[in-house]
């Protein structure tokens, strides 16, 4: 007990009684933590949970102003062993979040004792096994938060979830889940964020049942065995901020309604099977960040509307049937674009002069397409550009000598077009593959290129003596070619 102080006997007598009901109906809690501190082996992030403490004052716990532990926030410090049955005994907890230790074992169903739980995060931890079918009458009705992902539980997502209907933040991400995705979760209304993604789902359809999510912002189902047409209802889920859809299996055409998703952020789809030309009716979607695309089968020009995001970051579109130009005003009003990357397509005309115009642009690669016309000076002066790709095109002209100023370039690659230029006598440090071979440079080869590992400048007309140093100037070369120039001299 505390110690005694002076107070009114009343106040006295009425805390007494109110202490004795608690403990009645309540296990000693802070007995409990200690329960579970050995029954983790009490690991040293727990030193400070000692029999002396008051427990609402030790370390990762929260409590409420009776008392009570609510809050146990035990993230990243190194707990190994099973969730002890002791946490299914505090029962005000309100938010347990254990993740990113080693937590083993199956899922924890003592946790059903918890009847005010509105959070609970076990992700990041080796939780195997099947989720039990009854998860979804047990695991406390007020239930807002549930994550499982990165872990390791197989069998089907149970038939129950769907009565967790108080569920805004659903993440079974990152496991062995089989089986296909239940219609029901269709039920679970006020969802705002459902990942589901990288599970070895049975092949199927997105349930329909879906339609029903009208309050979904996030809905992360990349790699998920989905199969048939893209689904079209998702073009009414006007509070959709994110959708990643990416590595599945759909087909048909990316229906037009998307662009029209005022709040989308992150539009991402690489990787199925998608036809058809980059339908836009009416274009409301300009907070997008990220438009993913690539590895489909895609036709059609590229809308021009996506050189005016103003947010606009990540463009990748490689890898479909692209034809027509590059948006003419790309990056000159998307000020933090980094990423540009248009490879495999049939894109003709000319790069556009504004790409690093924020002075962002790290990636541009657009090798396999027809692009003509030279490389823009606003490009070669970028000094954020680390990747340049632009292998087997019909670009001409001289490159110019700023690009080799660059001092983050790292990769350039430049075969198979008609550059001409010189390259000179000492490459910045961080350049470390040149791959500028079937083009039409000339002058002499370089002397010094500390972290060159890769060059290949065959058919070009470099001329002159091969630097009798180079291994001294470029000591990480593994891989060299010069054939087809006018050089003379010896590699040594
Ligand atoms: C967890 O383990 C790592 C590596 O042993 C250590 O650096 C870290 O301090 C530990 N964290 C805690 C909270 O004990
Ligand atoms: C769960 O914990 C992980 C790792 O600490 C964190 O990244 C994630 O955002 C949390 N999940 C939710 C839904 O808050
Ligand atoms: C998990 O903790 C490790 C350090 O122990 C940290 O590097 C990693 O970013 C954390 N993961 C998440 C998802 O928070
Ligand atoms: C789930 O994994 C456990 C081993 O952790 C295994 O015994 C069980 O058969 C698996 N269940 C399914 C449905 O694959
Ligand atoms: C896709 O999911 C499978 C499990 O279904 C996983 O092994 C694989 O790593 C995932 N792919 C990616 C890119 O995450
Ligand atoms: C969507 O919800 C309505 C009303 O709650 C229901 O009648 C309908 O069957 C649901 N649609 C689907 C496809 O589940
Ligand atoms: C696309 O379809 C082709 C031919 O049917 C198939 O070989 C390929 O695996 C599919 N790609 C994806 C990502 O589903
Ligand atoms: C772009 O991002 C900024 C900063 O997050 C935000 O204030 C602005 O509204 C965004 N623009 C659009 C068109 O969404
Ligand atoms: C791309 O389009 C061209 C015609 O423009 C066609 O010949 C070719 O087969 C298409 N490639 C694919 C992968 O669809
Ligand atoms: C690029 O090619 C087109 C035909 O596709 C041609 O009209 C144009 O003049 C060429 N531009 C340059 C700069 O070579
Ligand atoms: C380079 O130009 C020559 C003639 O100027 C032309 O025959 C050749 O096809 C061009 N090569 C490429 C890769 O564009
Ligand atoms: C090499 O690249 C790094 C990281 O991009 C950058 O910080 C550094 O300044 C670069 N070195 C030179 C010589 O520019």
């Amino acid at each position: 007990m505390a110690t005694p102080h002076r107070g009114s006997p009343y106040c006295l007598l009425l805390l007494l009684v109110v202490a004795s009901v608690a403990a009645e109906s309540q296990p000693d809690e802070a007995e409990l933590l200690l329960q579970i501190k050995r029954a983790w082996s009490d690991p040293p992030a727990l030193a400070a949970w000692s029999a002396a403490g008051a427990h609402c004052q030790w370390p990762y716990v929260g409590c409420d102003s009776a008392g009570r532990v609510t809050k146990l926030t035990l993230v990243d410090i190194n707990i190994t062993g099973t969730i002890p049955d002791a946490i299914g005994r505090l029962y005000s907890l309100t938010h347990l979040d254990v993740s990113n230790n080693s937590i083993a074992g199956v899922f924890p169903m003592a946790l059903y004792g918890c009847r005010s739980l509105r959070y609970l995060n076990l992700s990041y931890n080796h939780i195997r096994g099947e989720l039990p079918d009854d998860i979804g009458d047990n695991l406390g009705a007020k239930l807002s938060t549930l994550d499982l992902s990165f872990n390791e539980f197989n069998g089907t997502i149970p038939a129950t979830m769907y009565m967790l209907q108080k569920l805004r933040c659903l993440w079974l991400n990152n496991n062995h889940l089989t089986g296909t995705i239940p219609v029901d979760l269709g039920k679970l209304a006020s969802l705002k964020m459902l990942w589901l993604a990288n599970n070895p789902f049975d092949a199927g359809k997105l349930p329909a049942s879906f339609k029903n999510l009208t309050n979904l912002a996030n809905l992360y189902v990349s790699n998920c065995s989905l199969v048939g047409d893209f689904p079209s209802y998702l073009v009414t889920m006007s509070e959709l901020e994110v959708l990643s859809i990416d590595d599945n299996s759909l087909t048909g055409t990316i229906p037009s309604g998307i662009w029209g998703l005022r709040n989308l952020v992150v539009l991402s789809v690489s990787n199925n099977n998608l036809t058809g030309d980059v339908v836009v009716h009416s274009f409301t979607a300009m907070s997008l960040i990220i438009i993913d695309v690539g590895e489909n089968k895609l036709t059609g020009i590229i809308p021009e509307i996506f050189g005016y995001l103003e947010n606009l970051t990540y463009m990748y579109l490689y890898d479909n049937n692209f034809s027509g130009k590059l948006p003419p005003e790309l990056g000159r009003h998307s000020l933090g674009l980094s990423h540009v990357e248009v490879d495999f397509n049939e894109l003709t005309g000319t790069i556009p002069e504004g790409l690093c115009t924020g002075g962002n642009l790290q990636y541009f690669t657009a090798s396999s397409n027809r692009l003509n016309g030279s490389i823009p000076l606003d490009l070669a002066n970028c000094a954020t550009l680390q990747d340049l790709v632009l292998s087997n095109n019909q670009l001409s002209g001289d490159v110019p000598q700023a690009l080799w100023r660059m001092g983050r370039l790292t990769h350039v690659v430049l075969e198979n077009n008609n550059l001409t230029g010189s390259l000179p006598a000492i490459m910045s440090s961080n350049l470390s593959t040149l791959r500028i071979g079937t083009n039409q440079f000339v002058g002499r080869i370089p002397a010094e290129a500390v972290g060159l590992r890769y060059f290949k400048a065959d058919n070009n007309q470099f001329s002159g003596e091969i630097p009798a140093n180079l291994g001294y100037g470029m000591p990480l070369l593994d891989t060299l070619s010069l054939a087809n120039n006018n050089l003379s001299g010896r590699i040594y």
